[in-house]
């Protein structure tokens, strides 16, 4: 853990990339995990704009559930000591594909969140995008009480493109960082898996962070097998102890062999 601190505020830039398990502490299903959505659901059914265009209501019903569900829980300690890393790390940014808003709800300011969040709707016709809170809904499926159409979870479906904008930052600071954590993600979704390989292919460090083996697992740096709860909290107290008051270190070009641009 030391030497995890020490690389991270040795860092001039470091990348967080987090997916389901790090909600999975909170109580959030994951999508692939034992007791995972994609295990007792079909995403054919229920996240594909086809599903959507098919049967609104299921979908409705089923993002209604979520929401309800996750209103109920809180963040973790992985979420609070990633917020509070965007404090005390200059150069620290978030890139989430968790649609759930608990890293928003610790404090995260920074974050890029690639495939939506369930507390937006959209409206198919006027483009437009609204927050919503509402849990339960009162009407399903909810309505744009503009122009009356019908509207969407603000998220990426499968076989959606994701915001380009979103996408476009986070492979720059990918392309771009002295360090990546990998946490809490299966690493099969594209294009958020690939961005610890861009990263690595710049000579960032890559960190990854999960109880079970993943796809990436080869090329990671360091694989720190556990809860992300557990784990982050262990690196957080060698940054504290390193560092106090992490009085910000004059960045040493030890990180990888990064060509500078
Ligand atoms: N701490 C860290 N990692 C954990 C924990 C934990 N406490 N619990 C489970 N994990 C790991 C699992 O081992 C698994 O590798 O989190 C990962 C969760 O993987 P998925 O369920 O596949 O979730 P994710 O990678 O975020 O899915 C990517 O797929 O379904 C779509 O759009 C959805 O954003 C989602 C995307």
């Amino acid at each position: 853990m030391k030497e995890l601190a020490e690389i991270l505020l040795k860092a001039e830039s470091v990348v967080a990339v987090t997916g389901a398990g790090v909600s999975a502490e909170s109580g959030v299903p994951t999508f692939r995990g034992p007791d995972g959505y994609w295990r007792s659901h079909r995403a054919e059914e229920l996240a594909t704009a086809e599903a959507f265009q098919r049967n609104p209501q299921l979908v409705w019903e089923w993002y209604n559930e979520r929401r309800l569900a996750i209103a109920a829980k809180e963040p973790n300690p992985a979420h609070r000591i990633l917020a509070g890393w965007e404090k005390r790390l200059p150069g620290f940014h978030l890139i989430t594909q968790n649609v759930d808003g608990l890293h928003q709800r610790a404090g995260s300011r920074n974050v890029i969140a690639l495939h939506g969040d369930i507390w937006e709707m959209r409206c198919g016709t006027e483009n437009v995008t609204m927050r919503n809170e509402e849990t339960p809904l009162r009407v399903i499926p909810p309505r744009c009480q503009r122009c009356g159409a019908l509207l969407r979870p603000n998220v990426v479906w499968f076989g959606e493109a994701l915001p380009q904008a979103a996408l476009h930052r986070a492979e720059k600071l990918a392309e771009t960082c002295d360090a990546l954590l990998v946490i809490g993600t299966s690493a099969i979704v594209y294009p958020a898996a690939a961005l610890p390989m861009l990263a690595k292919r710049r000579g960032a460090v890559v960190i990854e962070i999960n109880p079970d083996e993943t796809p990436l697992s080869a090329q990671a740096d360091y694989r720190l097998r556990g809860k992300a709860g557990e784990i982050l909290s262990a690196i957080d107290r060698a940054i504290h102890a390193r560092s106090p008051r992490c009085a910000r270190q004059e960045p040493a070009k030890v990180v990888g062999q990064r060509r500078k641009t």
